[in-house]
C-alpha cells in the first residue's frame, strides 16, 4: 500500500511546449489512482506564497494541445537560499502534500532535489525545457517543438536570403547548449553551426563562406546559438564583416521557440513522462528524474543528472558543413 495519498504539481524554469500534457498526465494517472491532486501556480515561488488550485479530471481538459503552462512558471531566487525551502517544505506539509512533480529543466530539478535532501520532500523530476540539456534523457518536453518552430523561421528565411543572394546569421536559443542549434542546422541546411559547446574560429567561418562563393554558392545561412547572451548573432556578424566584408543579416528568433503547439512528439513524450512520474512517487520513488532512452521511460537520481553533462553531437554540426557545399 502507498502512502502517498495527496500530490503537488508544478511547473518551474522557462516554459515549453508540452508541459500542458505533461500536466493533464500526471492529473489523470494520479486520479485513476484515487490520489488528490493539486496544482502549485508560478513554480517554486507559489509555494512559498501558498498558490494551491485543487486539480480535477476536468481542470486539465483541452490543454494537450496548448504551448506554455496552465499553472505558470518562474524562476525563483529565494529558493537558493536554505531558509526558504524550510518554509516551502512547512507550508506543504501543512497542505497534507505527500510528494510533488517538478516539470522544469536542470535548475528546477535542483530546488527539488535540495528540498528532498534537506526536508524529505518526496520530489520526482519531468525533463521539460525547449534547450534538451539534461543528462539522462534523450529528450525533453519542448525540445522538439522549438526545433520544428525554429526550422519554419529557416525555411522562410532561405526564400529570401536565395532572393538577394544573402549570408544570414539566425540565431536559435540555448544559453549553455547547443542541441537546436545543431538539429535545427543540420535539417534546414545551414553552413555552420555555433553552438557554446564546439566554438568555431571566425577564421574559419569566413574561409568556409569564401569555399561556399568560390563553389558558385550565392546565399548562405548560419546558425547561432544565443550561449550566455542574446544578440551574440550581432557581434558574430560584426566580426565576419571585418574579416572578410561580407554583410551579413541578423535574425533572433528569441522566445518565439518557447510558444505554440506542441508538436505530436512531445504531448506523446509528455504524457509518457507525466503518468510516470506518478506512478514513480506512488512505487516509493523519490528524488529523481523521468527521462527517456530509446523508448523505455528510466529513473534518473538528480545527483547523476548534476554530476554529468550531456554531450551535444558533434557529428550533426560536421554534417551539417560537408552537406552545404
Ligand atoms: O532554458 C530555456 C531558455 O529558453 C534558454 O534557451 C534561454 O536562454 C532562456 O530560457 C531564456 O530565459 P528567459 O525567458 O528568462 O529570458
Amino acid at each position: 500500500m502507498s502512502s502517498i495519498r495527496k500530490i503537488a504539481i508544478m511547473t518551474s524554469g522557462g516554459d515549453a511546449p508540452g508541459m500542458n500534457a505533461a500536466i493533464r498526465a500526471s492529473v489523470r494517472m494520479a486520479i485513476s489512482k484515487n490520489l488528490e491532486v493539486v496544482g502549485i501556480i508560478g513554480g517554486y515561488s507559489g509555494i512559498l506564497h501558498d498558490q494551491y488550485q485543487p486539480l480535477q479530471l476536468r481542470s486539465v481538459a483541452n490543454i494537450i494541445q496548448r504551448g506554455g503552462t496552465i499553472l505558470k512558471t518562474a524562476r525563483c531566487a529565494e529558493f537558493l537560499k536554505p531558509e526558504y525551502r524550510k518554509i516551502a517544505a512547512d507550508k506543504l506539509r501543512a497542505q497534507n502534500i505527500d510528494g510533488i512533480i517538478c516539470i522544469g529543466g536542470d535548475g528546477s530539478f535542483r530546488g527539488a532535489h535540495l528540498l528532498n535532501q534537506e526536508q524529505a520532500i518526496k520530489t520526482i523530476g519531468v525533463p521539460g525545457t525547449i534547450d534538451n540539456d539534461i543528462f539522462g534523457t534523450d529528450n525533453t518536453i519542448g525540445f522538439d517543438t522549438a526545433v520544428n518552430t525554429a526550422l519554419d523561421a529557416i525555411d522562410r528565411i532561405r526564400d529570401t536570403a536565395a532572393s538577394h543572394d544573402r549570408l544570414f546569421i539566425v540565431e536559435v536559443m540555448g544559453r549553455n547548449s547547443g542541441f537546436i542549434a545543431a538539429e535545427v542546422g543540420l535539417a534546414g541546411g545551414a553552413e555552420l553551426i555555433f553552438s557554446p559547446e564546439y566554438l568555431f574560429p571566425i577564421d574559419q567561418a569566413v574561409s568556409q563562406i569564401k569555399t561556399a562563393v568560390s563553389k558558385g554558392k550565392m546565399s548562405s545561412i548560419i546558425i547561432a546559438a544565443e550561449g550566455q547572451k542574446s544578440g551574440r548573432a550581432y557581434d558574430l556578424a560584426e566580426a565576419i564583416r571585418k574579416k572578410s566584408g561580407f554583410d551579413a543579416r541578423v535574425c533572433i528568433l528569441g522566445h518565439i521557440q518557447r510558444g505554440g503547439t506542441p508538436t505530436a512528439l512531445d504531448r506523446v513524450l509528455a504524457s509518457r513522462l507525466g503518468a510516470g512520474a506518478v506512478e514513480a512517487l506512488v512505487n516509493g520513488e523519490t528524488n529523481c528524474m523521468i527521462g527517456i532512452n530509446g523508448t523505455k521511460l528510466v529513473k534518473v537520481p538528480f545527483e547523476e543528472i548534476y554530476n554529468n553533462k550531456k554531450e551535444n553531437s558533434r557529428e550533426l554540426i560536421d554534417l551539417a558543413q560537408v552537406l552545404s557545399l
